[in-house]
């Protein structure tokens, strides 16, 4: 829980005014937290904290690093970057390294969620044999049921639109009780893309991948069991790119449709 440092507090009133809640009250003996309030920690009173007087379960409330400033003209580079950003399905056999993958998802924690829930968790698969098994069971589930040919057929000539040439495949998974498993997932796994490609690794989301996982009895007998209540939510595709080197930016032909009211 939140405690205030009094001593180095300086009552200056600003953790009270940006708390999303109103958590936080002066008592007339210092700030403090108002009884059967509930605190989403989100770290906002620590983050305009001028005196660094705030901890959160006797950890600090903010991080080590300084606040980043972002140079003039940086819009540019992320508007870049947001329309070089592609899905790539066909890769190289280089391994992404477990360290760049976990870099983006930790940075992923710093991304919206609803009531600062961060309901997603992660499964990474690296090991090529569950990758051909997971792909058996989902053509022989859907020669059996009729839904999604398309991915049968794709595969006979040799396109694999589930899982592209993956070096590692993403599931993010999550309680189907948080309040927006499916939107914070989404968010948290844009944010981690976004990065990942900053760092030249492709990615591509797997629809079809993440229905599959929740759908096929198989697959979910393979895989590690997930706790109960939960159901993947996201599936990305990863990997060093090959071959695939997009020379334009392609078309989109649907563009912002907006009404001002
Ligand atoms: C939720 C979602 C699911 C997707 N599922 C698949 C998929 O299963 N297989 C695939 O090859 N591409 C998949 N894609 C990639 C889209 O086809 C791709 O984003 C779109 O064609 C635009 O291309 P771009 O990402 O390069 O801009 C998916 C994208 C999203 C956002």
């Amino acid at each position: 829980m939140i405690k205030i440092n009094r001593d180095v507090c300086i009552e200056c009133m600003t953790c009270v005014t940006v708390c999303p809640f109103t958590v936080l009250e002066e008592s007339g003996e210092g700030i403090r937290k108002i009884e059967g309030k509930k605190c989403i920690g989100c770290m906002h009173c620590g983050a305009v904290c001028p005196t660094e007087a705030i901890t959160y379960d006797g950890k600090p409330s903010i991080v080590d690093d300084e606040l980043p400033v972002i140079r003039e003209g940086f819009y540019k580079d992320l508007r870049n970057h947001i329309l070089k950003r592609r899905s790539y399905r066909h890769f190289s056999e280089e391994q992404v390294p477990r360290s760049v993958i976990k870099e983006a998802l930790e940075l992923a924690a710093w991304a919206p969620s609803a009531k600062n829930q961060h309901p997603t968790k992660w499964m990474i698969i690296e090991s090529q044999d569950v990758m051909e098994k997971m792909m058996d069971f989902i053509l022989e589930y859907v020669q059996s049921t009729g839904v999604s040919m398309e991915i049968a057929s794709e595969m006979e000539i040799g396109n694999n639109v589930v899982m592209g040439t993956a070096t590692s495949l993403l599931l993010a998974y999550a309680s189907d009780n948080a309040i927006s498993p499916e939107t914070d997932t989404a968010i948290a796994m844009t944010t981690a893309e976004l990065y990942l490609q900053a760092k030249g690794v492709g990615t591509c989301w797997a629809g079809y991948l993440k229905r599959m996982a929740n759908n096929v009895p198989k697959i979910k007998e393979l895989l590690p069991e997930l706790p109960e209540n939960h159901s993947f939510y996201g599936a990305f595709m990863i990997g060093y790119p090959e071959d695939e080197e997009y020379l334009h930016i392609p078309q989109r032909f649907k563009r912002a449709d907006i009404e001002w009211v």
